[in-house]
């Protein structure tokens, strides 16, 4: 590979300069020849950086398209989005969308310049628009036609938008919808992906399965932290791509891979700060970075997010949570069920047993948690449990 890759932390990088993923991108496509993903894990892990080398490089046979959803607010939003990339599509191939844009003009949509505006009194149409766009897309494949699949981006932000706009009985019954049409066209392939869990957009209404529900029909693909290899090479790369001068760059990069938890962002930074501070790098001055860009107040890393959302997710039981968190982080071992419990109800009285248990399982949800084979639990990050003790001051 003969790239210069500069640290870019968060930035938009190029298709070459994706390190490692080739595993689960192999996984993805190999799944979907079967069914519909929903692609999960915590922000800044690389779901998008996957996303795009899919685009770029598809499955023979494949058409992506990926979208980012944050940016809609609406449920015809979103259909309009899906008819535009439909369109196009068909039209690239001589075909078209015949029932959807039939619909759509007659509802009042009109196109100035490859812009859709539609009327705002047409908004209910959304169903219409996209179950019809849909329906021309599954209609007017032929055998040996490329098969489309939709990379969604940020699903559950947009879901929100919807929700805080035009209620959240819509944002679920964008999820029904688009269930419906996996069901009755069993060839449509779509590939959800979003930071935040679907049971918290729609866990306001109390429904906190039926956000599951709606996906069920899906395979959930979790996107793990980087393999430590490919994380050394990232971290390498980087490192020559920025021209750092190092003593012993291999030990340098394997330091570097070990205090980033093989997080690639996290890597990012790491060389970014390196060549920030200039000079001489060698593992101690890792540390010394690592050390420093943990504790920096402006949060280099948004680790905030992972204390700063807790009381948004967990509401009256954000406190038990971060006892429980709490206790987690000064320990070496996981703990046991009955050990939280003892240890919860020495600090505050909270004597719920199976209140307990669903909070862990939201908590693994939610990536802080995991747990092992004997049924105990530890932070799921090493990075995130050490810096939860250093931002907690435990
Ligand atoms: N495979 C990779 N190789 C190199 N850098 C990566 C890779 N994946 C992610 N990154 C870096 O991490 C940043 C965050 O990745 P991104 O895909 O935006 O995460 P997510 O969508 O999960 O929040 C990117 O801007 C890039 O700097
Ligand atoms: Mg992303």
């Amino acid at each position: 590979m003969l790239i210069h890759m500069k640290a870019n932390p968060g930035g938009q990088i190029d298709t070459n300069a994706v390190i490692g993923r080739s595993a689960v991108i192999e996984l993805l496509w190999d799944t979907l020849e079967q069914q519909s993903i929903i692609k999960t894990a915590e922000r800044r892990i690389g779901k998008t950086t996957i996303a795009k080398k899919m685009l770029a490089e598809p499955r023979p046979g494949w058409r992506p398209v990926l979208q980012d959803l944050e940016q809609y607010h609406s449920a015809m939003d979103f259909a309009m989005s899906v008819y535009r990339e439909v369109h196009q599509f068909l039209s690239n191939r001589g075909k078209a969308t015949r029932l959807a844009k039939a619909l759509v003009q007659s509802i009042g949509g009109v196109e100035v310049g490859g812009v859709f505006k539609m009327p705002e009194m047409a908004s209910a149409q959304w169903k219409d628009v996209l179950r019809t766009t849909i329906s021309d897309l599954m209609n007017e494949r032929s055998e040996g036609d490329d098969r489309l699949v939709f990379l969604w981006d940020e699903m559950p932000f947009m879901l929100a938008n919807i929700r805080d706009r035009e209620g959240a009985p819509t944002a679920m019954e964008v999820l029904d919808v688009l269930r419906a049409l996996r069901q009755d066209h069993p060839g449509l392939r779509m590939v959800i992906t979003g930071s935040i869990g679907l049971h918290h957009v729609l866990g306001s209404l109390k429904k906190a399965n039926y956000a599951n529900a709606s996906v069920n029909d899906m395979l959930e693909i979790e996107v793990l932290p980087l393999e430590s290899s490919d994380a050394v090479s990232l971290a390498m790369l980087l490192l020559e791509g920025e021209a750092l001068v190092c003593a012993e760059s291999a030990n340098v990069a394997e330091v570097i891979a070990h205090e980033s938890d093989c997080f690639p962002f996290y890597i990012h930074h790491i060389v970014k700060g390196l060549k920030i501070a200039g000079g001489t790098v060698d593992s101690h001055r890792v540390r010394e970075m690592v050390k420093h860009q943990l504790t920096d107040e402006k949060d280099p890393w948004e680790l905030y997010h992972y204390r700063e959302r807790i009381p948004i997710y967990y509401g009256d039981d954000a406190k038990t949570v971060l006892l429980i968190l709490d206790d987690l982080a000064v320990r070496s071992e996981s703990m046991s069920v009955a050990d939280l419990l003892g240890a919860l109800k020495n600090v505050s009285g909270f004597d719920d047993r199976e209140a307990l248990l669903s909070l862990l399982k939201l908590l693994v949800q939610d990536h802080y948690l995991s747990r092992d084979s004997n049924g105990a639990y530890q932070f799921r990050f090493p990075l995130i449990k050490r810096w939860w003790k250093i931002n907690r001051s435990l």
